[in-house]
């Protein structure tokens, strides 16, 4: 087969791994059968030996996870993440690190000043094993994605794994991380994801979140109806203004601004854009389209 990228790179190759977070290979097949969710992490400097050194993490929803990074000296970096929201459903990351703080000070009240703080994003699967292994309808195609917040395991997974399905055939774990699996239980959160993406087609003919980008004040963005078209409007700290179509290039969801990373998310599938309508994450390699 031949691989080739937008900017011209080509090779050939018997077998290729898709190997980018969400992938950009199909429009379908893997996409109905996970989500994508913002998750927000924080580090706080904390004296050593104050903690074992442990992966914890609790059973709430939206759950929290908490883990310790060495750092110099006496002093290492707790971090905690958690307060996750499906992609584009929420736009209030203040409040979210607001609650990891408290969360964490209840528990560790010993805990020192915030270094640092940060958002992500997680593709959980309907039954949170990833989906490693061969493309659904592929013999030479193989993907890894659907990590479910635990990237670092599964990626050591997927090179054993996939290097097995190529150099040998067979893998001991080909099954657990079948891309092409469907489990009973996963029907009703497979349904439950999907009402997203029919959700997000009804927002085209919602009225816009302001009446006129000239609303807009520097750092801020929003999706302005302007005739029959959606436009993701972003007005940077100079005053320009950005305009760009509010329609998802990869199936065509609406997209929604994202203050604190400050780019346009798509709740479908994961797909992230620049203010300037650049692709920046997966399943979309387009840029969002120009508007008039
Ligand atoms: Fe699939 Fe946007 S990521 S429609």
């Amino acid at each position: 087969m031949r691989v080739s990228t937008v900017s011209g790179f080509a090779v050939s190759a018997r077998s290729a791994v898709v190997a980018t977070n969400s992938p950009i290979n199909d429009r379908v097949a893997l996409h109905t059968k996970q989500a994508p969710y913002r998750t927000y992490a924080m580090a706080f400097e904390i004296a050593r030996d104050v903690l074992p050194d442990a992966l914890y993490w609790d059973t709430l929803d939206p759950y929290h996870y908490v883990r310790l990074q060495p750092g110099e000296g006496k002093t290492d970096f707790l971090i905690v993440g958690g307060e996750d929201h499906k992609t584009g459903q929420a736009d209030d990351a203040d409040d979210r690190f607001a609650a990891l703080a408290d969360w964490i000070k209840g528990l560790v009240p010993d805990i020192g000043t915030e270094a640092t703080r940060w958002s992500g994003q997680v593709m959980e699967t309907v039954d949170y094993a990833g989906f490693i292994g061969r493309n659904p309808g592929n013999r030479h195609v193989f993907v890894v994605t659907g990590d479910s917040g635990q990237g670092i395991t599964h990626g050591v997974v997927a090179g054993q794994l996939i290097s097995d399905l190529i150099l040998k055939g067979e893998s001991p774990w080909r099954e657990l991380y079948e891309p092409s699996r469907k489990t009973v239980r996963a029907i009703g959160d497979y349904l439950a994801e999907n009402a997203t993406t029919i959700r997000s087609f009804a927002e085209y003919v919602a009225p816009g979140e302001i009446d006129s980008a000239d609303k807009l004040r520097p750092g801020e963005g929003a999706i302005v109806r302007e005739g029959l078209t959606k436009v993701a409007a972003f007005r940077d700290e100079d005053g320009t203004l950005h305009k760009r179509s509010a329609s998802c290039t990869h199936v065509g969801c609406h997209v929604h601004w994202n203050s604190l990373e400050r780019c346009w998310d798509c709740p479908c599938h994961g797909s992230h854009f620049a203010v300037d309508g650049t692709a920046l994450n997966g399943p979309a390699v387009s840029p969002l389209g120009s508007v008039g």
